[in-house]
């Protein structure tokens, strides 16, 4: 498959996706505060209080196929959406992400931020995607589902608080 390129815009009713840049790396670290407690530690901030948002602006290009996701009406930047796995060569079933600051979650958001980036996997000819998701993390299980992504009862990690749940859906 030809490396699949990143797109510069895609749109939905509500929300207005676009490559991340710097100058929300502030918004991207508070998503880092936020996280449950039951988050794999490497994922938290830690006790010298790393990453900074310098540490987070700096990383940005390590992930390219995550999107901002920004509101359409106030072009306020939410979270992020996208998959990961990026580079050359691609990988055959890049793995979808999203997450959001907890002031923008429970609108629907999510989900309809994945819709774009399924519609935009499936046309850039990718024919599977996947998802991982810890077996606690309700939210994020519903919106898998109602994403179309099912279950496959492989378990991909393990930490004290659970299990990490491989999901899969066909395009
Ligand atoms: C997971 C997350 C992205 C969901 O964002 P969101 O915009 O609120 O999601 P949506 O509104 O599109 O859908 C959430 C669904 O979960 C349901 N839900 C939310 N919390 C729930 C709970 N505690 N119990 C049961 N259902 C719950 C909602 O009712 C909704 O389903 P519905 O449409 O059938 O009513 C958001 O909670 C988040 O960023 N969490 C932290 C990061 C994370 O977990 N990322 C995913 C890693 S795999």
């Amino acid at each position: 498959m030809a490396p699949m390129p990143v797109p510069d815009l895609l749109e939905t009713d509500r929300l207005v996706l676009r490559p991340r840049r710097a100058e929300h790396a502030a918004t991207y670290r508070l998503l880092w505060t936020e996280r449950d407690p039951r988050v794999p530690e490497h994922r938290r901030i830690d006790a010298h209080g790393r990453p900074t948002v310098a540490d987070v602006a700096a990383r940005l290009g390590d992930e390219p196929g995550l999107l901002a996701v920004h509101r359409r009406d106030t072009d306020e930047v939410v979270g992020y959406c996208g998959l990961t796995g990026w580079g050359s060569p691609p990988p055959d079933e890049p793995e979808l992400v999203f997450e959001l600051l907890r002031a923008a979650q429970g609108r629907g958001y999510a989900t309809e931020a994945g819709q774009a980036v399924v519609a935009w996997a499936r046309e850039s000819g990718c024919s599977r995607l996947r998802a991982t998701v810890w077996d606690w993390n309700v939210a994020s299980r519903r919106v898998l589902a109602k994403l179309g992504f099912r279950e496959t009862g492989d378990v991909v990690a393990r930490s004290a608080a659970g299990c990490s749940l491989l999901t899969v859906r066909d395009l």
